[in-house]
């Protein structure tokens, strides 16, 4: 305990240094959120109770919105009976305050709180989700939207958040608890859903302005399950930001949202708009319709950045990292280290729930991928040596990637999480500004579980 309360007292002295140190615009802004996790009662359909486990008993949680340069304070409290922590997913975040248990920060105890406190550098698409257990505290529903709007944002009606995620629900559209921890998935694709909800809802109504821009942030808070969405109605649709950070607009063949991944859609006249639907399996099915309000005259433009948070840096020094990525079902991987020793992989599949690992060795908090310092560029090189897709998420820092989602030509886009293909390889080019641990892990949550994720250290 009495470790605890220091640590606790540190961390937040470290953070308060850090937020000295960003320089004070005149127009930055205090914004402070409650959020309680706890059991709660939530209804998919409109009538049925699922008992699930939310954050202010909502589902998604309560949206987070912010202004770039506002300092954020959450003032959390966990009512849930087992240890929790909360991760602002995408955030260039003061590491103290990146929420992964046992490596940034204690677990937060039931009956205890914490406050998170940081600056929002960055306007974007970000989301938070729980980060202890998160295979098992993602899955029953501990997530919601964190929007950051930019100096100038959108009139409301026309900014739209659009959450999707894939759950697992018996018959009585419970929570199907016998398949949490299954080894099966966890060997496999990951814990892959039979119910598709947006914004908490099956096949809800999506409110859009009469006609006029609008733009649609999409966020994918399943634990395993890459979605394919297409936009039924006649007008054009662009991608102008991925993963929070603006991108060159362009219109894709396709929008493929990987686990953790956020996509924002924007049209120039949303009174084409029909319905929201998923494609990955091939057939179209109807995620969510959208109904326009009445006419208004609002129609007005308003401008979307093309810039990135930073341009692709010169990688002349890069130091360069190399991850071959190993294990699971139908791999290549025969045994593995953990522990410091080397052991069979049925064995620890079988004793440890173990199935994936970096260059050898079996993946988590305490594995070391790399040192850098601060300021230097790095290069990651990922070598996807498995029989499945792996969304590889970096935190505290964004990276460029030639991007393969959204059609056959590459896209070198900034990013926060790659969906990466069996047998890909891909280099991550990012510059280490932020100091502190950060994880680099797969955000399919059951194979980061089970060993697919290890430690970036940059130092200052
Ligand atoms: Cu959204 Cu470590 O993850
Ligand atoms: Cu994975």
């Amino acid at each position: 305990m009495t470790s605890r309360r220091t640590f606790l007292k540190s961390s937040a002295a470290t953070a308060l240094l850090s937020l000295t140190s960003f320089p004070a615009k005149p127009q930055e802004k205090q914004r402070t959120y409650s959020l309680v996790a706890r059991e709660a009662a939530h209804a998919f359909d409109g009538a049925t109770k699922s008992d699930l486990w939310l954050y202010n008993s909502r589902c998604p949680g309560p949206t987070i919105s912010a202004k770039q340069g506002d300092t954020l304070t959450i003032n959390f409290k966990n009512y849930l009976k087992e240890p929790t922590t909360i991760h602002w997913h995408g955030i260039r975040n003061l590491n103290s305050m990146d929420g992964v248990p046992d490596l940034t920060q204690p677990p937060i105890e039931p009956g205890e709180s914490f406050v998170y406190q940081f600056p929002l550098r960055d306007a974007g698409t970000f989301w938070y989700h729980a980060h202890n257990k998160a295979w098992e505290q993602v899955a029953r529903g501990l997530y919601g939207p964190l929007i950051v709007q930019p100096s100038i944002p959108a009139p409301m009606n026309r900014d739209i958040a659009i959450v999707a995620d894939d759950w697992l629900l018996r018959e009585d559209l419970q929570i199907h608890e016998n398949t949490l921890g299954n080894l099966h998935d966890w060997s496999h694709a990951g814990r892959l859903g039979n119910s598709l909800t947006i914004n908490g809802r099956f096949l809800p109504k999506i409110k859009i302005p009469h006609s006029g821009p609008t733009r649609l942030r999409v966020i994918n808070a399943a634990n395993a399950r890459p979605f394919v969405f297409k936009i039924k109605g006649d007008t054009e649709i662009k991608i102008i930001a991925v993963d929070g950070s603006p991108c060159s607009h362009f219109v894709p063949e396709k929008i493929t949202v990987g686990p953790g991944q956020r996509v924002d859609l924007f049209t120039e006249d949303c009174s084409k708009l029909e319905e929201l639907q998923e494609v990955s399996t091939g057939q179209a099915y109807v995620a969510a319709n959208f109904i326009r309000g009445p006419a208004n005259a609002d129609n007005r433009k308003w401008s979307q950045s093309e810039t990135p948070y930073y341009s692709f840096p010169n990688i002349k020094d890069a130091k360069l990292i190399s991850i071959r990525m190993q294990g699971g079902a139908m791999g290549n991987l025969g045994s593995a280290e953990f522990a410091g020793q080397i052991i069979p992989l049925r064995e620890l599949a079988m004793k440890e729930s173990k199935l994936w690992a970096f260059n050898g060795k079996i993946g988590g908090y305490t594995l070391n991928l790399a040192e850098v310092s601060v300021g230097d560029t790095v290069k990651l090189d990922v070598w996807n040596d498995s029989a499945w897709p792996h969304a590889m998420h970096l935190h505290g820092h964004h990276f460029w990637v030639d991007s393969k989602e959204f059609g056959l030509t590459a896209r070198q886009m900034l990013r926060d999480t790659y969906l990466m293909q069996p047998g890909e390889r891909a280099t991550l080019v990012f510059i280490a500004d932020n100091p502190g641990q950060w994880l680099f892990h797969c955000h399919m949550l059951e194979h980061h579980a089970a060993g697919m994720g290890g430690v970036i250290s940059v130092r200052i």
